[in-house]
């Protein structure tokens, strides 16, 4: 099937933004804090829930098609709100869909960030498909060679925190196992390279004594989103948003942490785009 999508773009389309499930919200709340006059439509694929054990082939096709549901929705941009899927699928969408629409990941942003700082040891923590991928550890030592960085996979953090284990004893007895190992002594910073970790990052902090600077990509991403907009003259500064919520299947957590960002009714649907 051959779809047309329509490359002239207007400011009051929608944002589009993806991730696996509830993590791309900790970027979109951060949107829509600096962006109020925006509409989002954001898509949370929780039938692929986690995409960090994924095949970056597979991931490649879920953000294909994600991709496809959004521009049929119209939006101006893409956010692509996931470090997994940042890792496994930028290029290929930049490839298929650049012409066609206006693209942002989040890595890019947050190793651009860390270029304007002076660390010497970075520690990262990520999904195993973001580790394995080496994507920070490549670009971050392009930017300043003389970096040391640790990365390591984490992968208990997204289904715990899909699962609504959060600010418990739980959580922060596998965040501080994960954390306490000795490769991370002496970290100056520590990238959250994982959507879904904005929302421990507090209990993260507290692991480092608030010693150690915790950067995630929400509002890094939402000032370069601005800055794209503005430079595209596609900057929506007026009007009532109206946010949509479309998930691939239903999970208990997924409305119950959409309310923690987005007060008010949530408008959630359920889209059933892989059958
Ligand atoms: N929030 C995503 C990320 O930034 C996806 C996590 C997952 O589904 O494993 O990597």
């Amino acid at each position: 099937m051959v779809i047309f999508f329509n490359t002239f773009k207007l400011k009051e389309q929608p944002i589009g933004i993806f991730d696996s499930g509830v993590g791309g919200l900790t970027v979109a709340h951060a949107i829509k804090q600096i962006l109020p006059y925006e509409n989002l439509i954001y898509f949370g694929d929780t039938a692929h829930l986690p995409y960090g054990d994924k095949s970056a082939e597979a991931i490649e096709s879920y953000s294909r098609k994600i991709t496809e549901f959004l521009l049929e929705r119209n939006v101006k941009v893409v956010v692509i709100a996931c470090n997994s899927a940042s890792a496994s699928a930028f290029g290929t969408l930049k490839k298929e869909f650049g012409s066609k629409t206006l693209i942002i990941d989040v890595i890019d942003p947050v190793v651009d960030y860390m270029g304007t700082r002076d660390f010497k040891k970075i520690g990262v923590i990520g999904t195993k498909r973001t580790i394995s991928s080496g994507m920070y550890e490549t670009k971050l030592k392009e930017k300043s060679p003389g970096t040391s960085v640790i990365s390591m996979a984490t992968p208990l953090l997204v289904p715990m925190i899909e699962e609504g284990f959060i600010f418990d004893d739980i959580s922060n007895a596998i965040i501080r196992a994960y954390l306490s190992n000795h490769t991370l002594d002496g970290i100056q910073a520590l990238i959250l390279g994982c959507t879904h970790y904005p929302i421990i990052k507090n209990q993260i902090s507290k692991i480092f004594n608030f010693n150690v600077e915790v950067v995630d990509s929400a509002k890094i991403v939402s000032l370069l989103l601005k800055d794209t907009l503005e430079r595209n003259n596609l900057l929506n500064s007026r009007g009532k948003s109206a946010d949509q919520f479309f998930i691939s299947d239903y999970t208990p957590y997924f409305e119950k942490i959409a309310r923690m960002f987005f007060e008010g009714e949530i408008n959630l649907k359920k889209a059933d785009i892989w059958s």
